[in-house]
This record gives structure tokens, C-alpha cells and sequence, in this order.
């Protein structure tokens, strides 16, 4: 399986990056470190990056809008063909233009339990207020600050007489592990079985009048009453694959795709010609094409009056 490609970008010390990039030399991490960018030349963690022979990329973003600055280091994202962007105390705010971009594949880490204590100070705040915890969140970056959905978070006792400096050197601990973990389940939740299936069956069953069934272990997405136009293979005789089985128009769109991606698409067995198999344990699927393979598919074995009605409701 191919590692799922993590840029980072910081601004300053980088000490998460390093806990992300030595976390990533085990055999057996998800993902690997493809790039350090930073909007602050100087900043230490490049220098480290570099020296553990990991590509890096800086640029000012002083006397530059936000705009044009996001887009510089979005260029060098796509050019290090980054599939996942980790900020690690990366502290510029982001446009929306450049969140909208890597939206479900940007995460962030913040030195708070969120949505307690967004922006800075963070543990200033926590002892300043008398809290029993301070501690810290990886979570998805939305447009707003420090905001979307948390994905894993560590509490770190505040101990009395504790320093906004004390504190943030304890909290920064529980970061370097947090970090890795909540990176390496996300960047693998897409290959896992439970995960695609739930995909698959949240949008077969936004079709019209569709049921599931299973049929031979298999979960299968029908219409009530009707035909079946997907099912969801799932290491079908120990194959190891998770795949969706779509139907197409034959054996010259069957033959045709599985030239033009054989690692991607194949043919189902007991399916015959109508049917295409694609991976979805590869990573990284294109959902909305899938939506669109299943809309076809379903299409192809509606009862007429069923998709007339459908198009005259889409
Ligand atoms: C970390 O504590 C991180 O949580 C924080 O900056 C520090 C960076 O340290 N991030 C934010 O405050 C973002 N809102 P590092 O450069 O050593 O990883």
C-alpha cells in the first residue's frame, strides 16, 4: 500500500514536524513526509527537515496579501503532490479560498482542548482561569479559527505553581504524541473497510427508493422491489481488496477501463461484461465521481416511470 504523501507546514521551532517526521519511519506508518514548507525562511525546523533529507520550501509572506501568499505555498503543495497537509504550528490565518482547497485533508494542532481557548495564550488562559486541564487538539481546519471537527485531544494536568511556560513545555509532550497517532488513523481511516462501506452506502442510499441487502457476505445496494446496481466486494475469497461493482455498458467500456487504470479497475468475477470492480482501498477516492458511477448505475436498472420521476425531482 502506498503511504498516504503528509506536507507540514510550520512557521517556527517545528518540534511537531520532527515528532511527525520521526513517528513516519516506522515500516509501518500510513504516511510519509514529503515536504516542510514554511512562510518564515529562518525557521529552525527547516534547517532539521533538511538535514533528515526531507524536501523543503520557504517563502515570506511579508509584503504579500494573504491571498497571493496561500497560493504560493499551495503551488508547492500540488508540486510535491501532496495529499494530506499537516500545520504544525504553522501561524498565519488561512484565506478561504486556500482552506476550500484542502478541505478533509488539512489538519491542524492547537495547544488547547478545543473549542476551549482558541487563537494564542492558550495556557495563560487555562491556569488564568483555574482550570484542572490544560492540554491539546488535532483537528480538521475549517475557515474558521482553530474551529472544525476535533479528531483527537489529550488533557495535561496543570499542577499548581505551574507557569504559562511550564505548562506549554508539558503540553507540547502530549502534542508530539497526539499528533502522529491522529494523523496516521485519519490518513488510514480511508483505506479501511468499514470506512468505504459506510461511504459507499451513505450515497447509494441517497438514490431514490433504494434498499441494502447483503448477498453473499456482500453488502449490495438495490432498488425496493428492483434490481441491484452496486455491491461493495470486500476481500472477496481472501483477495485482500475493497471494491465498488458498478454496472457499465459492456465489454468495450469494461476492457477500455481497465487499460486505462489496471491497478484501479478489474473485472468482477461471476459479473460478467456488464459490470466494472473498482478499488476503493487504494486511498484517496474521488467521491464525487463515485456518486456519479452510482447514479449511472442505478439508472441503468430503474424502471422508467422511477427514473422519469427521479429526473423531474433532481
Ligand atoms: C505548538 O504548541 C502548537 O500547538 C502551537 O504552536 C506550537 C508550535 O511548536 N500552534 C498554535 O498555537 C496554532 N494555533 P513547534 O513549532 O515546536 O511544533
Amino acid at each position: 500500500m502506498a503511504k498516504a504523501r503528509v506536507a507540514v507546514l510550520i512557521s517556527g521551532t517545528g518540534t511537531n514536524m520532527a515528532a511527525l517526521l520521526y513517528a513516519a519511519k516506522a515500516d509501518d506508518c500510513p504516511y510519509e513526509i514529503v515536504l516542510v514548507a514554511s512562510n518564515n525562511p529562518d525557521a529552525a525546523g527547516l534547517k532539521l527537515a533538511e538535514a533528515e533529507g526531507i524536501a523543503t520550501f520557504a517563502h515570506s509572506h511579508k509584503g504579500l496579501s494573504r491571498e497571493a501568499h496561500d497560493d504560493i505555498m499551495h503551488e508547492a503543495l500540488v508540486a510535491a503532490k501532496t495529499d494530506y497537509v499537516a500545520l504544525a504550528g504553522y501561524m498565519r490565518i488561512l484565506s478561504p479560498e486556500f482552506v476550500g482547497q484542502w478541505e478533509g485533508r488539512m489538519l491542524n494542532i492547537h495547544p488547547s482542548l478545543l473549542p476551549k481557548y482558541k487563537g494564542l495564550h492558550t495556557h495563560e488562559r487555562a491556569i488564568e482561569a483555574g482550570d484542572s486541564h490544560g492540554g491539546c487538539s488535532v483537528h480538521l481546519v475549517t475557515a474558521e479559527l482553530d474551529d472544525g471537527p476535533i479528531l483527537g485531544q489529550t488533557p495535561v494536568a496543570i499542577l499548581p505553581g505551574d507557569t504559562s511556560d511550564s505548562l506549554a513545555a508539558r503540553v507540547l509532550i502530549a502534542e508530539h504524541q497526539l499528533y502522529s497517532r491522529v494523523l496516521s488513523d485519519y490518513v488510514a481511516r480511508e483505506t479501511s473497510p468499514d470506512f468505504l462501506v459506510q461511504q459507499v452506502r451513505e450515497r447509494a442510499m441517497a438514490l431514490p427508493e433504494a434498499d441494502e441487502v447483503v448477498s453473499h457476505g456482500m453488502p449490495c445496494f438495490g432498488i425496493i422491489k428492483g434490481k441491484k446496481f452496486a455491491y461493495v466486494s470486500l476481500d472477496h475469497h481472501g483477495d485482500g481488496k475493497t471494491a465498488l461493482l458498478v454496472k457499465i455498458s459492456g465489454p468495450d467500456e469494461q476492457a477500455q477501463l481497465i487499460e486505462i487504470d489496471s491497478e484501479r479497475y478489474y473485472r468482477p468475477a461471476y459479473f460478467g461484461d456488464g459490470w466494472i470492480a473498482m478499488r476503493l482501498d487504494l486511498g484517496l477516492n474521488d467521491w464525487d465521481e463515485i456518486d456519479r458511477w452510482l447514479a449511472r448505475s442505478w439508472h441503468a436498472v430503474a424502471p422508467k416511470k422511477l427514473a422519469a420521476l427521479a429526473e423531474f425531482i433532481a
